[in-house]
């Protein structure tokens, strides 16, 4: 399908502060390239061109299980994980362009090499990234029924499936009226699954009770997933208070200044982690 540069696409970011000083500047134009796979650009500079070529072990440079992040920030989880896991290659899609400067900065501090970065919003780009059927469509009803198909015949729909998907404090979108900008919603949880081998894991985590509960629901209501934790940590504020599904915390997930602010506000932090199933649905 044509990139549309008339479509307003409904967006769980805002660029709000998306200048960056000359070190950052400096250092991306140096290191960039080492990190960050420049892709063209679609309807606008968030979006990937729907023509986007993308090879996985071309990007890495070799074959390797793969952890998809969406939302990085400042690239905490990403790099202390592709530090610790070097047998990895860690993909991480940021929207924001200071952030995908603060991903490389981290990067080239922590001396790692299996990161990469592709600036773009997560839920236009990944069903291109990975040639699923739903790549190229911007209305939810519609991506919902391409649901997690692969498009045998798309350029990208040999690229290997991530082990592991993280979102990690997605954007809150507290007021009533902005929920529907939530990234978590049922027409991503196609392209979670279309992205994960079977087996893998989609590892999400909030310090808002009310999204903590909407993620729990949506994970849960989609065909895809089976949720080991369901019944455990149920949550008194709840409405469902006895209903549980959340997760013990991931070993693996690092303290990020996002989880800290939450927690210093008094906000209880919620983990779920859910398995992609190979069921046909
Ligand atoms: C609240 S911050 C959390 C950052 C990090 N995950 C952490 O835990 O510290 C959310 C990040 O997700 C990014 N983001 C939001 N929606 C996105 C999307 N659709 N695609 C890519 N990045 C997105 C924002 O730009 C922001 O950097």
């Amino acid at each position: 399908m044509a990139d549309r540069p008339d479509f307003a696409r409904i967006k769980s970011f805002t660029l709000r502060g998306s200048r960056l000083g000359d070190k950052y500047e400096e250092l991306l134009a140096q290191r960039g390239p080492e990190f960050v796979i420049d892709l063209p650009t679609g309807h606008d500079a968030t979006a990937i061109a729907t023509s986007a070529r993308f090879d996985v072990n071309e990007a890495f440079g070799r074959e390797a299980p793969l952890a998809v992040e969406i939302g990085p920030g400042s690239g905490e989880q990403l790099v202390s994980y592709a530090s610790d896991h070097p047998d990895w290659n860690v993909l991480a899609l940021e929207a924001w362009h200071p952030g995908v400067a603060r991903c490389v900065a981290r990067a080239v501090r922590h001396g790692v090499t299996n990161v990469r970065v592709i600036e773009a919003d997560a839920a236009q780009a990944l069903p291109i990234l990975f040639g699923l059927e739903s790549a190229g469509l911007n209305v939810p009803e519609q991506i919902m029924a391409a649901g997690d198909r692969v498009d045998r015949a798309h350029q990208n729909a040999g690229n290997p499936r991530a082990q592991m998907l993280w979102t990690f404090f997605p954007d809150p979108w507290r007021k009533a009226r902005h929920r529907k900008r939530r990234i978590v919603s049922e027409s991503f949880t196609g392209i979670a699954a279309g992205l994960l081998a079977t087996g893998g894991a989609w590892r999400l985590a909030t310090d808002w009770d009310d999204y903590a509960w909407q993620m729990r629901d949506t994970v849960e209501a989609a065909q895809y997933f089976d949720n080991p934790h369901v019944g455990q940590l149920p949550d008194p504020n709840d409405p469902e208070p006895e209903r549980g599904g959340y997760a013990p915390r991931w070993e693996e997930r690092i303290m990020t200044r996002f989880e800290e602010r939450g927690i210093e506000a008094g906000r209880t932090i919620h983990d779920i982690e859910v398995i992609r199933h190979g069921r046909s649905s």
